[in-house]
């Protein structure tokens, strides 16, 4: 089979040319990085659930208005989405102290914060996504008042959304990343949800023991990095019908 034109590799996914005009195919990979690359690994059948994972999640959020790049999946590891101009920057939302922000102001990881915080990266991987403000933003000219301001409705709407989505199946919502992408229709452009939405760039603890089920499982050594991800799609009711261990097989099958 003739392969399709790679269009971009990234570290977790790499976007193919679509079947038509203004479409790609977003395909995941098993591939996991940490603290900017620095740390790497191979997860086994990781692809396949953050494929599903983030189906589900932007089909929900597309239910609220929200508007965003998917349009459906197409197998086991890719989907086909819209293809948009991606702002350069990871819009950071943190409902407990976590990560980064519990290092930076020396709180206990897990303390809820007085209310949720926005925070704005500049997505560069030679800089290591330095954290910025909409000074900068603006500044140099990744995005304007306008776009900023879109981008915090819509990630404070998202965050709004899937707490309660989270709550609902046992699980608390810490933090997580979205981007954005502009997408034009002539003279007009939408700002969209892009990317993916998968345990890969949130963190979602057992609302009542605390456990991790998501990448800081990776990043902290602490094991069983698919069997966390697949924890997180049994209980959002959409594990591969296959089952976890036999992911391997059934992408082979179909
Ligand atoms: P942090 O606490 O390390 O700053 O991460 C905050 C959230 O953003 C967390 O849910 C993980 C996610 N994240 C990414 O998706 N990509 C990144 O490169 C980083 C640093 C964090």
């Amino acid at each position: 089979m003739a392969r399709r034109r790679r269009v971009y590799e990234g570290k977790a996914k790499v976007l193919y040319e679509g079947p038509e005009p203004g479409t790609l195919v977003q395909y995941f990979k098993d591939d996991a990085t940490a603290f900017n690359n620095q740390k790497k690994a191979i997860i086994t059948g990781k692809g396949v659930l953050n494929n599903r994972i983030s189906e589900y999640l932007m089909l929900r959020l597309g239910e609220i208005g929200i508007p965003t790049h998917f349009i459906r999946r197409l197998n086991m590891r890719e989907q086909l989405i819209r293809e948009v101009e991606i702002i350069p920057i990871e819009v950071v939302v943190r409902n407990y102290a976590a990560g980064s922000l519990a290092k930076r102001f020396g709180l206990e990881e897990g303390s809820l914060l007085p209310r949720s915080i926005v925070e704005y990266y500049y997505k560069s991987d030679e800089l290591g996504d330095p954290m910025v403000t909409e000074e900068h933003i603006t500044a140099f000219g990744w995005a304007t008042y306008q776009d900023i301001d879109e981008m915090l409705n819509l990630a404070l709407r998202i965050n709004d959304f899937l707490s309660g989505l989270f709550t609902g199946v046992g699980l608390r919502l810490v933090d997580f990343k979205v981007e954005f992408g502009r997408l034009w229709d002539e003279e007009d452009m939408r700002i969209v949800l892009a990317d993916e939405l998968s345990p890969d760039n949130m963190r979602l603890w057992d609302a009542r023991t605390g456990e991790r089920f998501d990448k800081d499982r990776f990043r902290l050594d602490l094991g069983n990095v698919q069997e966390g991800y697949a924890e997180i799609a049994r209980r959002l009711g959409i594990l591969p019908e296959a089952g976890v261990r036999d992911l391997r097989r059934s992408e082979s099958l179909q």
